[in-house]
């Protein structure tokens, strides 16, 4: 993680000790990541044909993001989230088929049926989500996250003691965040 020397001296003194401390886990993070996944290149990529924005999954027109070389570090890695955490909560609700932008992904003959209670297509690692809310959020400050899609932040905020506001637009994905940080109160009172 880089910022640059005038935005570290405008940071009150307790976020540039965090910052000092989290840099030097960080960089140790990655030696060892690169020293299991050893080197690669990344070829240049194909510039798209489409000028749209979101068009080509994060490659510009140019092609060329992608050219470089060096550890699995240069890549921000994250496992994905485990069946069990992402359902955590959910095991009332009914088992659903997976959803894209609130719509059903079209059923393929190569792709079977894979039910699961939340069915969100994008649900962040609730230890990435806690990392991110300690880096920014001030002691007894609030977490706002207005896309809360299956309430993984929520979740996050709620083990960590932090209030936090979040905004879902489907009924469903609300149901499945409501569900999950539920459970996650839950365990807060069993460990009390
Ligand atoms: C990338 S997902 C968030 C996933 C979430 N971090 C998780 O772990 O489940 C973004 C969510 O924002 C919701 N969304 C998009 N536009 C919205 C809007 N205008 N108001 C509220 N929610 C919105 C989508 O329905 C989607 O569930």
């Amino acid at each position: 993680m880089k910022i640059d020397e005038g935005t570290f001296d405008k940071m009150p003194v307790n976020l540039q000790k965090m910052f000092c401390k989290v840099q030097k886990d960080y960089e140790e993070a990655g030696r060892v990541l690169d020293e299991q996944s050893g080197w690669s290149r990344s070829t240049k990529g194909k510039p798209r044909k489409s000028t749209s924005s979101g068009a080509g999954w994060g490659m510009t027109a140019t092609g060329a993001e992608y050219e470089d070389a060096g550890g699995a570090s240069r890549f921000f890695y994250c496992p994905k989230v485990s069946s069990k955490e992402r359902n955590a909560g959910c095991e009332t609700l009914e088992d659903k088929d997976w959803k894209m932008d609130g719509a059903a992904v079209p059923q393929r003959a190569d792709r079977p049926f894979n039910p699961s209670k939340n069915n969100h297509p994008t649900v962040k690692p609730i230890a990435l989500m806690e990392y991110l809310i300690r880096l920014v959020t001030p002691p007894g400050g609030v977490v706002l996250d207005p896309f809360l899609g299956s309430g993984s932040t929520a979740v996050a905020a709620t083990r960590l003691g932090f209030r936090w506001v979040g905004c879902e637009k489907e009924a469903d994905y609300a149901e499945i965040a409501r569900a999950r940080i539920t459970s996650a109160e839950d365990e807060l009172l069993e460990d009390l």
